[in-house]
């Protein structure tokens, strides 16, 4: 029996980490834990370091440093704090480094992850908009591999796999439409972050959720679909596809597409990228397709939601818009989760400060910090104008 793979999860406590534990739990034999990191859910972390033995936990929030050692003395689990110690987990040596922190916040971590040398399981899509480029030169120094663990790209990763790139016409990336893929524009503009919420077919962390709902998920996915895959921006497409089963499609100059399909469940596209070429099995029931009779599909409506759009637009400026696109939009999503205002304001926010952007494209990760924290600074101000 070959070698247990060693895994690291950078976002432990959250969705992807939950789902990834279920398919470490599902095959005991398979895999060691390393190290775990997280925010600030101190008893959820030191309870996944306890029960998976891993080596190391780090607690991002430093506030609670004192709290994890408490909960983890008496075992061998080192633990530590701040963004430094985050870093450190993902530099431990592991197979695999499971990158599934939510929004900018991931990128450091994603970045020495990448040069650690291990294979990077990306979900944390954020850090491909923001310094895609960056990542893959340090996953080129590591020499570790990028397996892309967001649905649409293990789809289009799968699709792709063997295939003669030369012939590719088309990445096509599925939508489900969200909560409100059939609501009025009105209906949409007033919603309320209860309503947002509650995706018809995923279970996610808010800020992914909220970006559903508003489309941006897919206009970020565009740019990381173009990030990974080195693809032309006018050969990336979106349909939606409300049941979600069609995770994605690649189209080939001989008229064929190639798709992966499953039931919408993260633990399948995780599993796939832990031990990639090699599958690994997991509690997911199979898909019957017959159980579902139809699968349909339509054109996204950019009018209603106007998020597609932008992030098609900062796509196509490229150089700083992704970045400001990102960063507005993640200080929108705050304060609409915080009851702010409405769901129509976070395409007005996201919308002014690309208006207000034109910076120089960034040639290191200090222009990209500084760009992000000068496009946190004008959405903020835009949001207080806006709430007057
Ligand atoms: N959920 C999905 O099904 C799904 C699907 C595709 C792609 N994605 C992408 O995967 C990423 C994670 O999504 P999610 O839904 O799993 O999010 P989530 O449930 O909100 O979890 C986020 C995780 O990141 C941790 N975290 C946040 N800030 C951190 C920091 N500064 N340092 C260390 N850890 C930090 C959180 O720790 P605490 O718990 O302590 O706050 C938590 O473990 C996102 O980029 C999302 O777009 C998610």
């Amino acid at each position: 029996m070959s070698e247990p793979t060693r895994v690291s999860i950078l976002g432990a406590t959250g969705s992807i980490g939950t789902s990834t534990l279920r398919v470490l739990d599902h095959n005991p034999d398979q895999f060691t834990v390393v190290a775990l990191a997280a925010q600030r859910n101190v008893e959820r972390l030191a309870d996944i370091a306890r029960r998976t033995g891993a080596e190391f936990a780090a607690i991002a929030d430093e506030r609670h440093y004192a709290a994890l050692k408490d909960h983890l003395s008496g075992t061998t689990v080192e633990v530590a704090a701040g963004a430094a110690a985050v870093a450190e987990a993902a530099i431990r040596r592991a197979d695999v480094v499971v990158g599934a922190i939510t929004g900018y916040a991931g990128l450091r971590s994603t970045l020495a992850a990448a040069r650690s040398g291990a294979n990077l399981a990306l979900a944390n899509k954020e850090a491909m908009v923001t310094a895609g480029a960056l990542v893959k030169s340090a996953l080129a120094e590591g020499g570790g591999t990028l397996i892309p663990v967001d649905s649409e790209h293990a789809a289009l990763f799968q699709s792709l796999w063997g295939q003669d790139r030369e012939a590719i016409t088309q990445l096509i990336l599925t939508a489900s439409g969200g909560p409100f893929r059939t609501w009025s524009k009105d209906e949409i503009r007033a919603a309320t972050p209860e309503q947002a919420l509650k995706h018809p077919n995923w279970d996610m962390g808010a800020k992914v959720t909220i970006d559903s709902a508003s489309m941006m998920n897919k206009g970020l996915e565009l740019i990381e679909a173009q990030q990974i895959f080195d693809i032309a921006l006018d050969r990336l497409d979106v349909v939606v596809h409300p049941q979600s089963i069609v995770h994605s499609l690649v189209a080939y100059a001989d008229g064929g597409q190639l798709a992966q399909l499953g039931v919408p469940d993260m633990q399948t596209p995780i599993s796939a990228a832990l031990r990639w070429p090699k599958r690994t099995k997991t509690a997911v029931p199979p898909l019957d397709l017959a159980q579902y009779g139809a699968l349909t599909f339509e054109p996204p409506d950019r009018d209603r939601f106007p998020c597609l759009p932008l992030a098609e637009q900062a796509m196509r400026e490229g150089g700083a818009f992704p970045i400001a696109l990102n960063a507005a939009n993640e200080v929108a999503v705050s304060g609409f989760l915080e009851g702010a205002f409405a769901f129509g304001g976070i395409a007005e926010a996201v919308s002014a400060v690309l208006d207000q952007t034109d910076a120089p494209k960034p040639q290191s990760l200090e222009d990209i910090a500084l760009i992000d924290a000068e496009s946190r600074t004008k959405a903020h101000a835009v949001i207080t104008h806006m709430c007057k």
